[in-house]
């Protein structure tokens, strides 16, 4: 069994484009203690969920629970990443079943995480050598939260993501996460950043930590992100921002009694309210966790 981390980017700043497309940024995300799991198990895929041949090997994809069926799709980035180890290693028969618990689009990166668990436990599964540096490059080419989730705890990223420096982990303070029903695309958001042009005005009131470039983008394809943003502060917060290219809103408390007050008191603002700890992994492997029944 192998846990994916959720991230909250802190403090998140937004160059120019590149020649790539993409935008430079510099940042730091923390992996946080909301959790997708992957079971996987080799020997035969699940003939009664969605199946893609990979390299001559068919593996299947569940994904649970029922909210979240529509993601065991060819392009999710759990098989892309499948397809990537099997660049390093014949792949075996295998059945993978995805739970998730990370939302969707909400700017916490669910599907980075994924893909990262995903090539931490196929490498296992289809006993690659996980020698340290060899999976930094798939991860890469699987998206920019990949390897910065991969490497867990507190991490510096630059570049459009593929530049990670890790610096520990956030060991003290706990995040309420505000969770829409809303969903942004990370493009459309980085699209809507470049419309805004620079200097974007962040409103007149204040923040003790504002730091995040996205968050005006966000805020203006998804307004009612606002009133995230001041339901969780008016609940107590004494930090708020959105996380990347949101739509989740983070306060951030010192204690857990505080997070959970904070919770309580926003949860009417939001669909879902998470309360979360810093983790100081982004992959956590379990070996010798129960199998897939
Ligand atoms: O790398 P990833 O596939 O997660 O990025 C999704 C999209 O977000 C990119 O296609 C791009 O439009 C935008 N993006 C960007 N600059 C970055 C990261 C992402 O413009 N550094």
């Amino acid at each position: 069994m192998v846990d994916a981390a959720c991230k909250v980017n802190i403090g998140w700043s937004v160059g120019g484009v590149r020649p790539d497309g993409y935008h430079d940024v510099a940042g730091t995300i923390q992996t946080i203690s909301l959790l997708d799991t992957l079971r996987i198990s080799t020997g035969c895929a699940d003939a009664g969920h969605m199946c893609v041949e990979v390299e001559g090997a068919q593996v299947s994809l569940q994904v649970e629970p029922a909210d979240f069926e529509a993601l065991a799709n060819e392009d999710n980035l759990v098989l892309r990443a499948a397809r990537e180890v099997a660049t390093l290693a014949a792949p075996l028969p295998t059945s993978i079943r995805l739970h998730k618990s990370i939302p969707v689009a909400a700017g916490l990166g669910g599907g980075s995480a994924d893909a990262a668990a995903a090539l931490v436990g196929l490498c296992v599964a289809w006993g690659v050598d996980l020698e340290p540096g060899r999976l930094e490059s798939l991860a890469v080419g699987l998206g920019s939260d990949v390897l910065p989730i991969l490497l867990g705890g507190l991490v510096h990223v630059s570049g459009r993501g593929e530049r990670v420096r890790s610096i520990g982990s956030a060991t003290d303070g706990w995040f309420v996460l505000g969770i829409s029903r809303s969903q942004l695309s990370t493009p459309e958001v980085y699209r809507a950043l470049d419309d805004l042009g620079p200097d974007p005005c962040h409103g007149d009131q204040p923040r003790l930590l504002h730091t995040n470039d996205l968050e005006a983008a966000a805020l203006s394809l998804c307004p009612d992100t606002g009133d995230g943003v001041a339901a969780m502060s008016e609940a107590g917060a004494p930090v708020v921002f959105v996380s990347g290219s949101g739509p989740a809103v983070v306060g951030v408390t010192a204690s857990e009694a505080e997070a959970r007050q904070v919770a309580s008191r926003a949860s009417g603002a939001f669909s879902r309210v998470v309360v979360a700890q810093p983790v100081p992994w982004g992959v956590r492997l379990r070996l010798g966790a129960a199998p897939a029944t």
